[in-house]
């Protein structure tokens, strides 16, 4: 019999309801954890995301929380504990996009962005670590007491004109993960983040809903290929497991090669 990569660990994912995150939730519950599947309006894809699970032989919940309100985060941790006991992984995984022109930014559109993508990973990760710490290692399970991945992007470092609220989002959640990996480590706790490039998701889809957009799009991508949810899921399941043990506080970039600066390929 062949034991599953995650089996039996406790996973929750925020976001989960569609995109990548529903993307993760299910490659994670394939690997064998069981999966809470955060919503934060959209119940019923958090129930499709759960029903596809079950269907395939998995288990899974959803539990509804805004990732920016402290009380509701706390509250969705009660309900992940009542319902599985404990947490192993958390992917941090819950952002949105309010695009402006800078100048024509809106304080609402700033903070929004801010608190969801940013403060929602704090939230969310400081729970999950004073569980790690409480519990401590469980061999049986994993080499490690806990751990972290943070949904980050390839604009942690692309800086991103007419998203400057979102790329500012991005940037912090790459110094939030270093220094909560530093700081955690030493108690067995892995933090990492994903990267993504461009995913077909419902964030960015008039960025290749058309073959026009495709092509533009194609051009700062250099593996050629737009990505797809399932390449983010593959790659949670390995930063999730054991496998990636030795792994810590770094950005894994999953975006066919966005972030090599394609335009100095013939230009500079
Ligand atoms: C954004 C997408 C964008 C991609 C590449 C992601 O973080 O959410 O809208 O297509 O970065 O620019």
């Amino acid at each position: 019999m062949t034991t599953l990569q995650l089996q039996d660990q406790i996973a929750l994912v925020t976001g989960a309801s569609s995109g990548i995150g529903s993307a993760v939730a299910i490659a994670l519950a394939a690997a064998g954890a069981k999966v809470a599947v955060n919503y934060a309006r959209s119940a019923k894809g958090a129930e499709a995301v759960v029903a596809e699970i079950k269907a395939a032989g998995g288990e899974a919940i959803a539990i509804q929380a805004d990732v920016s309100q402290e009380d509701q985060v706390l509250s969705m941790f009660q309900q992940l504990y009542k319902a599985y006991g404990t947490i192993d992984i958390l992917v941090n995984n819950a952002g949105l996009q309010k695009d402006s022109a800078f100048v024509d930014m809106t304080l609402d559109q700033w903070t929004k962005v801010i608190d969801v993508n940013l403060t929602g990973q704090f939230l969310c990760a400081r729970e999950a670590a004073k569980e790690f710490i409480r519990r401590g290692v469980v061999p049986a399970k994993s080499c490690s007491a806990g751990k972290i991945i943070c949904m980050s992007s390839v604009h942690e470092v692309i800086p991103w004109a007419g998203h400057c609220n979102y790329a500012a989002s991005k940037g912090g959640v790459m110094l939030l993960m270093q220094s909560m990996a530093q700081e955690l480590a030493p108690k067995k706790i892995r933090i990492n983040s994903i990267g993504p490039g461009a995913i077909k998701t419902p964030i960015n889809t008039s960025a290749w809903d058309t073959p026009e957009a495709e092509a533009e799009l194609l051009k700062l991508i250099p593996y050629n290929r737009v990505g797809v949810p399932k390449d983010i899921g593959n790659a949670a399941v390995w930063l999730a497991s054991d496998q990636s043990e030795y792994v810590n506080g770094t950005t894994l970039f999953v975006d066919g090669g966005m972030t090599l600066y394609p335009g100095f390929a013939t230009g500079g």
